[in-house]
């Protein structure tokens, strides 16, 4: 997985606290920037990804450096970026949940064929939280598979997150051998190039016939309106809204119904759900969702 903490930055027995108060007042401008809410327990896991940035900053308490961020606009403005950085929980995986993937592959794309046969022959997924890259290339090759003997087709899957450190790394599209664990040895012959075979391991890289299929833009799910001209087919919205509150997640769907076509999918993750947040979708099953029609709302 993306490491967040090189454990060597630290030196053992020089690591600052953290106390109520700067807890307190990181929790909130984290939460007013990302959405991201931090319960009272996360005080530990905030102090030890926030450590890296007092030494680097050379500042030597949670004090300190919670008085720059008040008293120092320009600070604060350039840290906020590196706060959020830190504090996004970015655990991902190609083919995470695979029945998402199956789906699309058994149903999903057979059905925006089909619709095809009266209109544009395209396909646009937007994957809005994709971490280090690994689920909109997951994507990108189910797409790409299942087009593979059917000419003609315009896919474009477009990859955001808030995160500027993994979006970088989605870009680049190197990933080490570890990540393909769960991978069939197939897939990973056929859309990745192996690059280097050292005494640290294999890495792969992406093919650039999957690569130019992704698009990545750092998009603040925050922000008050997506930035998209064309309506969604799919939006992936996976494992993370379970780091919002339920009014964060109201509001975050009702922009995606915004972006989303009529009867367009929503997918989110195992552990999430849009019960009692949203009724302007309909359950399909294993955490899928259909947009209703805009005359049946
Ligand atoms: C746990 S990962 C999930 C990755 C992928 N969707 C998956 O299911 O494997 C959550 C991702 O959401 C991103 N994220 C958190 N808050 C966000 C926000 N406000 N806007 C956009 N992305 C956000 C994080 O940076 C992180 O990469």
């Amino acid at each position: 997985m993306y490491q967040k903490i090189p454990v060597s930055d630290f030196s053992i027995g020089s690591i600052p606290t953290i106390q109520d108060l700067e807890f307190n007042y990181l929790k909130n401008i984290i939460y007013e920037k990302t959405g991201i809410s931090l319960a009272p327990h996360k005080k530990i896991m905030l102090q030890s990804r926030l450590n890296i940035r007092l030494r680097q900053n050379k500042i030597s308490s949670f004090h300190d450096y919670v008085k720059k961020l008040k008293q120092e606009p320009d600070f604060f403005k350039s840290e906020i970026h590196e706060i959020i950085n830190r504090i996004t929980t970015n655990k991902t995986d190609f083919f995470r949940e695979n029945h998402h993937f199956e789906y699309l592959k058994k149903t999903a794309l057979p059905a925006i064929e089909e619709k095809a046969r009266f209109g544009r022959k395209t396909v646009r997924i937007w994957c809005s939280a994709s971490s280090t890259g690994e689920e909109p290339y997951s994507i990108a090759i189910t797409l790409h598979d299942y087009f593979a003997t059917k000419p003609g087709w315009d896919i474009k899957v477009f990859a955001s997150d808030i995160d500027t450190n993994v979006l970088t790394h989605a870009d680049k599209g190197i990933y080490k051998e570890d990540r393909f664990a769960a991978v069939p040895k197939d897939i990973v012959m056929k859309h990745f190039t192996l690059l280097n075979n050292s005494s640290d391991g294999k890495e792969y890289r992406i093919k650039p016939n999957i690569r130019e299929l992704v698009t990545f833009k750092k998009i603040n799910l925050l922000d008050p309106s997506y930035p998209f001209m064309e309506k969604f087919d799919i939006i992936f919205c996976r494992n993370v809204i379970i780091y919002f509150d339920k009014p964060t997640q109201k509001a975050i769907f009702q922009k995606m119904e915004k972006v989303l076509a009529d009867e367009g999918l929503l997918i989110i993750g195992h552990s999430e759900t849009l019960f009692g947040i949203t009724e302007n979708f309909k359950f399909l099953g294993h955490t899928i969702y259909q947009r209703k029609p805009q005359n049946q709302l």
